[in-house]
Order: structure tokens, then sequence, then C-alpha cells
């Protein structure tokens, strides 16, 4: 495995402030978010096996038309609620902006992305990812959708790198003056520590190991 730094200050700074909150939260309720209109976190995080795959496609604008029967378990939605729906019903709101900024950048033009994803199930529950994401093209080359497989991510790799460094933007994005600045300064976040480390993002996320 290639070793990269992420950084020191950013465990340190996880050690010294708790987890930050985005600011596209609808309602707060003490501690507990609830986004979308979904019910607030219980803190209960889910897993599922080595071997399964959490599959899903979504239309070029993101709304769901196919989940596995998987996907549905974890979402702890049924196929009718998911059908149709953009894809961010299965958002958690501690996840930060620049992750879905980058993943929609990489896949609208028409490469693929790795990437740790934190997910948020009906009831509140929360469940890490490993996803490749993908678009899909027609005879032409045109994207008609996007596809993406999800494996079971290596616990030590989400608790000690990806973690700390989501929280990290997190914090960047809500220390930021507007929403597009919030994007700008994560993205130096990510690019600082790909320079550091000599790689692009998907081998970035290979170097931490899939699962
Ligand atoms: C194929 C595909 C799979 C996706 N998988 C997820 C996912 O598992 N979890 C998630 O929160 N967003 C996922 N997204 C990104 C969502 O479309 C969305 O950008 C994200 O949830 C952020 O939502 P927001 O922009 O409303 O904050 C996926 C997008 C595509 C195209």
């Amino acid at each position: 495995m290639l070793h990269f730094h992420l950084g020191k200050d950013l465990f340190i700074q996880q050690a010294r402030e708790p987890p930050g909150l985005l600011c596209l939260l609808e309602v707060t309720e003490g501690n507990r978010v609830s986004l979308y209109g979904n019910a607030s976190l219980t803190g209960t995080e889910t897993t599922f096996e080595r071997d399964e795959i959490i599959v899903s496609k979504t239309d070029v604008t993101g709304k769901l038309i196919y989940g596995n029967r998987l996907f549905f378990k974890m979402a702890e939605l049924s196929e009718k609620e998911c059908i149709g729906q953009q894809h961010n019903i299965v958002r958690h709101p501690e996840m930060p902006r620049t992750v879905f900024d980058l993943l929609w950048e990489t896949i609208k033009s028409g490469k693929e992305i790795f990437a740790y994803v934190n997910n948020r199930s009906k009831t509140g529950n929360n469940y890490w990812v490993y996803a490749h994401v993908t678009p899909s093209f027609d005879r032409d080359g045109t994207i008609t959708g996007y596809h993406s497989n999800r494996r079971k991510p290596e616990r030590k790799i989400v608790d000690e790198r990806i973690i700390p460094l989501y929280r990290d933007l997190l914090k960047t994005e809500q220390a930021a003056a507007s929403p597009k600045q919030a994007l700008r300064d994560g993205r130096k976040v990510i690019q600082d520590i790909l320079s550091d480390s000599r790689m692009g993002f998907n081998q970035l996320m290979f170097s931490l190991g899939g699962g």
C-alpha cells in the first residue's frame, strides 16, 4: 500500500473539535438532524457483508431508476419510495458537499470515481460504503445515466482516514462565507492532500484500500 501525508493537523483538529453539521440542514433538534424530511439521525450504524454489493442506477439528473434488493434494505426504503426520487434520498447530513461536487464533476465529464460515502437510512441509521460511480453511454458516446456499485469498506480506513478527512472538509465548508466559497475551500483541502501525495483522487482512494 502506498503511503501519503493526510496532514497531522486533520487528526489534531478532529480531537479538538466535535463534528459539525452542514448548512443544508432543514431541521435541527438538539444535536439530531433531519434532512429532506427524513428521520433524525439515530447514531446507529448498520452494515452489510463483504461479498455483498449495493447497486443503484440513475438517469442523467441523478433520479433513481434502479436499486437492487440490498440498496433498498440498507436505505430502509421500498422500491416504490425510491424510484423516481433523487439519489440524495440517502444523503447523510455529515457528508461534505465537496465530495458530491467532485463526484458529479467527474461523472458528468464521462469519467468514473471511487469514493467513501456515509449514507443515511429512512429511520436515521447510517451505513458507510466504498462506492464506484460511473456513467453509462449510448452507442454515440452520449451519457444516458449513471451506475453505482458499493462494497463494504475497511473499518480501519473509515475510522482513521475518512472520518477525520470528512470532518475537516465539513468544518472548512462551514467556515466559508458562501456555498460557492465552501466548495472552493473544500476543493483546496482535497487538492492540497493530492499535491502532497502526488496522486489523483481515485488513486488516493485506492491507496487507502477498497475494503
Ligand atoms: C449513480 C449515483 C450514485 C450516487 N450514490 C449516492 C449515495 O450513495 N449517497 C449519496 O448521498 N449520494 C449519492 N449520489 C449523489 C447524489 O446525487 C447527491 O449529489 C448527493 O446525495 C448530495 O445531495 P445534495 O446535492 O442534495 O446535497 C449518487 C449519484 C449518482 C449519480
